[in-house]
């Protein structure tokens, strides 16, 4: 395979977005839009990654290297930006707006495009608007025209073969076919797809990985399909999910086999949850959560930057962050990880076998020694060492008689004499 670069356009307004986070920051699946185009182009391992970007935009950590377009004035002059830092014979060119795209896909469009002096990925969507439509050649797998959707006649309208927004170069040629493109357009702009006549077309493998996202809508529909790409592969690992439909993973989480997961569960980026694991329902596992095996973590329980060892139980309603939690430890319903001052977060650490009563508030920095107990209701801001109850509580006082000082409009009194 001869050396590629591939360019990333990412400079455009994004203005169907309607908000202000630049288009290719926006997250599916917990990562960038950028990041995952950035990852299934590495996989073809290119010789260069260059990212067209907005002036005021900084995508150096994503590409190797960034270049930036002044002006908006279209995809076209957006790839001739980039020509001063390509090397490479041919180019990919790919928009930063289709998180879906895999390294198969692109693989299809190097080997089938090989020997064309262009080449693009297509594919036919039931839906089609708001893509740009391919007219090919009669019958030949050969580009004519792309029009865009705002361009169309309502007849062209109708194909449902689309542009997916990547495509293959040579470099030679695509430095000279760009000079001839103009701004004749609804637009205005200078659309790369406009130097496309005579390329090769490529049917992709998956419609999926050719979704682009202009809109919120399209952003939603992504991220479900990206969800239940990462929910497939992880049935397929071994992982039981109750409702895959409910259950939202990132795309850097690691499950082991055997661990079931139930209904609204949410698990985060870089969170590596052990085998034999129960998680759920309505579980919250945030960034770095790291499990060993058969660790319990039930309905209403967030986690964060934790690490919980084997056979571990957190049944009900409690936080977990910042902490080190051994071996079958328990820790009972409404147990709160007070990790913060208001400025810096503190870490906790729990021993083995500890067992951590209902309702007790742990006041980071703090560590509660293996086979260690807090009562119930505690708030513990001191050290608890092996095998000590710690009872950080009010004594409970008993007033006899006291009924007899209720007030009169006491709610039960009323309620008997309604009832009488
Ligand atoms: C583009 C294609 C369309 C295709 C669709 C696939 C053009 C003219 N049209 O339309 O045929 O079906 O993608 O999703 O290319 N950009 C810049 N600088 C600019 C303008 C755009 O960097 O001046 C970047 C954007 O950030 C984006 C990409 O180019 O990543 C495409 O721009 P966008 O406005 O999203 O084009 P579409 O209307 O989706
Ligand atoms: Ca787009």
């Amino acid at each position: 395979m001869s050396e590629i670069d591939v360019v990333i356009l990412a400079a455009g307004k994004g203005s169907r977005m309607k908000d202000n986070l630049p288009k290719p920051l926006h997250k599916v699946a917990g990562l960038q839009m950028l990041e995952w185009v950035c990852r299934a182009v590495r996989k073809i391992e290119p010789k260069n990654i260059i990212a067209v970007q907005a002036p005021n935009e900084d995508f150096s950590s994503y590409a190797d290297e960034t270049v930036v377009q002044n002006e908006q004035l279209g995809s076209a002059n957006a790839l001739q930006t980039a020509f001063s830092k390509v090397q490479a014979e041919k180019i990919i060119v790919i928009n930063a707006d289709m998180p879906l795209m895999t390294d198969q896909s692109l693989m299809d469009l190097v080997d089938t495009g090989e020997g064309f002096d262009a080449a693009v990925l297509a594919t036919t969507l039931k839906t089609p608007f708001g893509y740009g439509r391919i007219i090919p050649i009669g019958d030949r797998e050969v580009v004519e025209q792309i029009v865009e959707e705002k361009d169309a006649t309502v007849e062209q309208r109708t194909i449902k073969l689309v542009n997916s927004g990547v495509y293959l170069f040579k470099t030679d040629y695509i430095k000279r076919a760009i000079e001839a493109v103009k701004t004749d357009n609804a637009q205005n702009e200078y659309y790369l797809t406009d130097a496309l006549a005579g390329a090769k077309i490529v049917q992709a493998r998956d419609w999926r990985d050719l979704l682009g996202v202009n809109t919120q809508q399209q952003l939603a529909a992504v991220n479900k399909i990206a969800r239940k790409r990462i929910n497939n592969q992880l049935m397929t690992n071994g992982v039981t999910m109750v409702d895959p439909a409910t259950t939202y993973i990132d795309a850097n989480v690691v499950i082991g086999t055997g661990t079931i997961i139930k209904p609204g569960t949410v698990i985060e980026h870089d969170s590596v949850i052990g085998a034999d694991n129960e998680i759920g329902p309505y579980a919250h596992l945030r960034e770095k959560t790291v499990t060993g095996i058969d660790v319990h973590i039930g309905n209403f329980v967030e986690t964060k930057n934790a690490r919980i060892g084997d056979h571990t139980h957190i049944g009900h309603l409690t936080y977990v962050g910042d902490a080190e939690v051994g071996q079958a430890v328990n820790i009972g319903a409404g147990t709160i990880f007070v990790n913060y001052d208001g400025k810096n977060k503190h870490m906790t650490q729990v021993g083995d076998r500890a067992f951590i009563g209902s309702n007790s508030k742990l006041v980071a920095p703090v560590t509660i020694a293996a086979e260690a107990i807090t009562a119930a209701g505690s708030t513990i801001t001191d050290d608890v060492p092996k095998h000590t109850l710690a009872i950080a509580r009010q004594r409970q006082t008993n007033k006899a008689d006291f009924w007899k000082r209720m007030p009169h409009e006491d709610f039960a009194l009323n309620y008997d004499k309604k009832n009488q």
